[in-house]
């Protein structure tokens, strides 16, 4: 496997770890220096200008919001298949109608794993029937840039404006409003929880076909607000990219 990775923090670290034995080559794009992923991987090679060589089958952003508004042009021209982490980035309608345009004549195609949430394969086959859906979302104080004392709701209202708000926790909500085909059927609740051992998503979905709640307490990587799990999703979705036998989709 040959992959260009934007970003070099801690989604594409875990990645690297997972992969190790699978990944032939790994370059790795970041404006800040990620040298220590040189050093301790043979397979890496890190770039200083963001260009996408040859011999590379995917492009994986692990980076913002905003590297997925300013490479993904280049990504889709070039016709490789692509991952984005940053899902965040589709709230902008103008840009998702932009990028939406130019996929139409790429030869790539893109690929937004779940991430750190779940049930997404049941949205996604619902998505026609779908009624509304309600995300509340639990982290740390910490994790959210801010400080209370005791469990507090900090944020209550729609998709666009919890990813205004909150643009590096809560990719999940605009990927469950991707996955749903609506922005408007989605409501987001986020609540600072000191104390709090796991990142908890509690999701749940009202559709003409049946009602569905899911609970995931993930256990979060060293920055607390990203979970583990979304690296995961991700180390699957490369994977399934070589499979022919594949099972949950
Ligand atoms: N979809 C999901 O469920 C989900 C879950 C967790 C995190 N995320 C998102 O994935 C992304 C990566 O998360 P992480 O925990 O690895 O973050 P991180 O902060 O550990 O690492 C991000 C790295 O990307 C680099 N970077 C940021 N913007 C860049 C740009 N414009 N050009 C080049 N490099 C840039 C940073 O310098 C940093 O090294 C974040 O946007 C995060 O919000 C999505």
């Amino acid at each position: 496997m040959r992959v260009l990775f934007i970003g070099g923090g801690r989604i594409t670290g875990t990645i690297l770890k997972e992969l190790e034995t699978s990944i032939e080559r790994a370059y790795i794009y970041d404006k800040m220096n990620v040298n220590h992923l040189k050093d301790r991987y043979h397979f890496v090679k890190i770039l200083k200008d963001f260009n996408i060589p040859n011999d590379v089958e995917c492009v994986v952003e692990a980076a913002s919001i905003e590297a997925v508004k300013e490479y993904s042009e280049e990504v889709l021209k070039s016709g490789k298949d692509y991952v984005i982490l940053s899902s965040g980035a589709f709230a902008n309608i103008d840009f998702l109608t932009a990028f939406m345009e130019l996929l139409e004549t790429s030869e790539g195609r893109v690929f937004i794993p779940s991430g750190a949430i779940g049930g997404l394969d049941v949205v996604v086959a619902l998505s026609k029937w779908i009624e509304s859906i309600d995300l509340i979302t639990r982290k740390s104080p910490q994790s959210l840039g801010c400080s209370v004392e005791e469990e507090t709701e900090i944020f209550s209202g729609s998709v666009l404006e919890a990813i205004e708000r909150f643009p590096k926790n809560i990719n999940v909500a605009v990927t469950l409003a991707l996955a749903a085909k609506s922005f408007e059927k989605v409501r987001v609740k986020i609540i600072a929880s000191p104390g709090l051992k796991f990142n908890e998503h509690n999701l749940r979905i009202l559709s003409r076909m049946g009602e569905y709640e899911f609970i995931l307490r993930n256990k979060p990587l060293e920055n607390q607000r990203t979970s583990l799990l979304a690296a995961l999703s991700t180390v699957a979705t490369l994977r399934r990219l070589k499979e022919k036998f594949v099972v949950g989709v």
